[in-house]
């Protein structure tokens, strides 16, 4: 076979990624988390990764492998993905994948919390978690490229938009989790890329390919911008 000795595109490009759920503890045995199997993220991961880049992957916790050729990180809960992301930059770029709890509980039980006959079920203060991507979005070492998902069971393109600009991103990945839509889990996902240019609609395809193109899309974009 002959040697590709092509030039890739993102060599010498650091990307983080972040992937998979956030779980959120309410004591040793239990947790407040969203559904998220990380294939998608993971997925483009590993796509920027076939493309050169130096890629970093957070991820939360997920029941499949670490991609081949990229830096893995494993986190439980949203506070430590933010730090670990914190920590990574500067970088290039980077594309939030993960689907992180919005809420924790305010506390963390020490000890399992038990029933206990007649006092009925615990009640839980919520807070909010932070938003790591709004975070980056209006961080100093901003990385030039920001890329971030946005999973809607309705409206999905206004919500994306009203996200892009809250954000500071530049991409949005608009993703319909509506049951109708049945991409939670699966291995297909039909996304529309939103952006300040407007929005555009990819066709049904697998999550790889997904990857494929978005990473394509990441290389043709960061081109335009200097190291
Ligand atoms: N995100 C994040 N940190 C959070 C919540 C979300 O980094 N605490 C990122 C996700 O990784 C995704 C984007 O923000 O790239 C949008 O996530 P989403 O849950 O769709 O948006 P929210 O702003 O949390 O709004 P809502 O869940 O109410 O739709
Ligand atoms: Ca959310």
């Amino acid at each position: 076979a002959l040697l590709d000795i092509r030039p890739k595109p993102l060599a010498g490009r650091k990307i983080i990624v972040t992937s998979g759920p956030t779980h959120e503890p309410i004591d040793p045995v239990r947790y407040i988390a969203n559904r998220s199997s990380g294939k998608q993220g993971h997925a483009i991961a590993a796509a920027l990764a076939r493309l050169g880049a130096d890629v970093h992957l957070v991820s939360g916790p997920v029941g499949i492998a670490d991609p081949a050729e990229v830096t893995t990180l494993h986190v439980e809960t949203a506070n430590e993905m933010k730090d670990a992301v914190e920590q990574l930059l500067p970088a290039d770029a980077a594309v939030f994948v993960a689907a992180v709890a919005d809420w924790r509980s305010e506390t963390s039980a020490g000890e399992k919390i038990k029933k206990v006959a007649g006092e009925g079920p615990p009640a839980l203060q919520m807070i909010e978690n932070p938003d790591i991507l709004a975070g980056v979005g209006h961080h100093k070492k901003r990385p030039s490229l920001l890329v971030g998902f946005a999973a809607e069971t309705q409206d999905l393109v206004r919500n994306a938009e009203a996200k892009l600009a809250k954000k500071g991103a530049d991409f949005i990945v608009a993703n319909d989790v509506s049951h109708e839509g049945g991409v939670m889990g699966g291995d297909r996902n039909r996304v529309r890329i939103v952006s300040k240019a407007g929005v555009e609609e990819w066709p049904e395809m697998s999550k790889d390919e997904v990857a494929t193109r978005l990473a394509a899309l990441i290389a043709e974009r960061l081109k335009t911008i200097t190291v």
